[in-house]
């Protein structure tokens, strides 16, 4: 498999998502490099808006399996990794795999577990793997988990602490539909039925192309750029933290396949660019008083953008 193929995949995964899902080929595209990347996504908004509908279908249209977990504040750790079982005929405890065991999974309103769920989530998420009583099991290849949030309600809720936050590679800012034509495209689209996509890849495939990736170059210049970004938060006077190197390392995976799937096999600084928001959103933390001032991570983000050099 060469990029050329990588372009060509992205392209049918676009062109499938954008005739079930209206808009959002933002969120699209970052979900395809967060998964590239070997990476996991926050995606934040409101309730309503198709995050659920749009994760799902993403997986169908990778063809891969999809499992949707629902966070509530009474789900355990071994709710999502399984647990052993008692075999009435063998007479022997057996595994039984939790729906962590997927390629795709969906952790819907994961703020509303106790953290020590949430940990089991998180564990999993770094080691690929689960163990249970002293044995390990594999996670599947490709797997990656999409995390939601839902901004706005926060009572009865466990922010997720900030070390963890920063194990998803982007968080994804998911909003209203743009205009009044996407409204009423959804309204159209759904008086047909809900639709759901086709599989236009497999989950080997997906495997393939992360192959492909890695063997994407960066240059001294690109990295150089990444490095002055990320250090540059560090320094920023509105900003209480800034990005660590987990972040630049981040930001360089990110754009790695951002250039595999435009067909290039080098990273230009504009796929730098284009990733900066997502990558660092949830990474850096603003001053109180900035905040209270009306100034957010957003606004601060522009600003370190357009202070720092772009390389030619
Ligand atoms: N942009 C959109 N394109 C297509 N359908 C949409 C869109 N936004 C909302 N919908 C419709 O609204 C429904 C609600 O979405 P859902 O995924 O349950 O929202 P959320 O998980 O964000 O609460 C979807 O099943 C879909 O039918
Ligand atoms: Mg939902």
């Amino acid at each position: 498999m060469k990029v050329e193929d990588v372009e060509k995949i992205y392209k049918k995964i676009s062109e499938q998502m954008s005739s079930i899902v209206v808009g959002k080929a933002d969120v699209v595209e970052n979900l395809f490099i967060g998964l590239l990347a070997d990476g996991h996504i926050l995606l934040e908004g409101v309730p309503g808006i198709a995050k659920t509908y749009l994760a799902r279908n993403f997986s169908i249209a990778l063809g891969c399996d999809f499992k949707r977990i629902q966070f509530t504040p009474d789900l355990l750790p071994m709710d999502i990794l399984g647990s052993n079982i008692y075999n009435q005929k063998s007479g022997k405890f057996e595994f039984k795999e939790g729906p962590i065991f997927a390629n795709i999974v969906l952790a819907d309103e994961i703020n509303r577990a106790p953290p020590k769920t949430q940990s089991a989530l998180l564990e999993c998420m770094q080691e690929r793997q689960v163990t249970i009583e002293g044995k390990t099991y594999e996670l599947p290849k490709p797997f990656m988990v999409i995390a939601t949030q839902n901004p706005i309600e926060l009572e009865g809720t466990y922010p997720l602490p900030e070390a963890q936050i920063d194990r998803f590679l982007m968080r994804l800012l998911m909003g209203y539909p743009v205009n009044k034509e996407e409204e009423v495209e959804i309204l159209r689209r759904r008086n047909v039925g809900e639709k759901y996509s086709d599989a236009v890849v497999s989950a080997e495939k997906i495997n393939d192309v992360q192959k492909v990736v890695r063997t994407i170059e960066v240059d001294e210049k690109v990295k150089g750029y990444i490095s002055d970004l990320v250090i540059h938060t560090r320094k920023h006077n509105d900003l209480l933290l800034g990005g660590s190197p987990r972040a630049s390392i981040a930001l360089q995976e990110a754009a790695k396949v951002r250039a595999a799937i435009m067909g290039r096999d080098f990273v230009t600084p504009d796929d730098v660019k284009s990733l900066i928001t997502p990558v660092l959103n949830h990474r850096l933390i603003l001053k109180p008083e900035i905040e209270i001032g009306g100034k957010s991570i957003l606004n601060v983000i522009d600003e370190v953008t357009s202070a720092v050099h772009v390389p030619r």
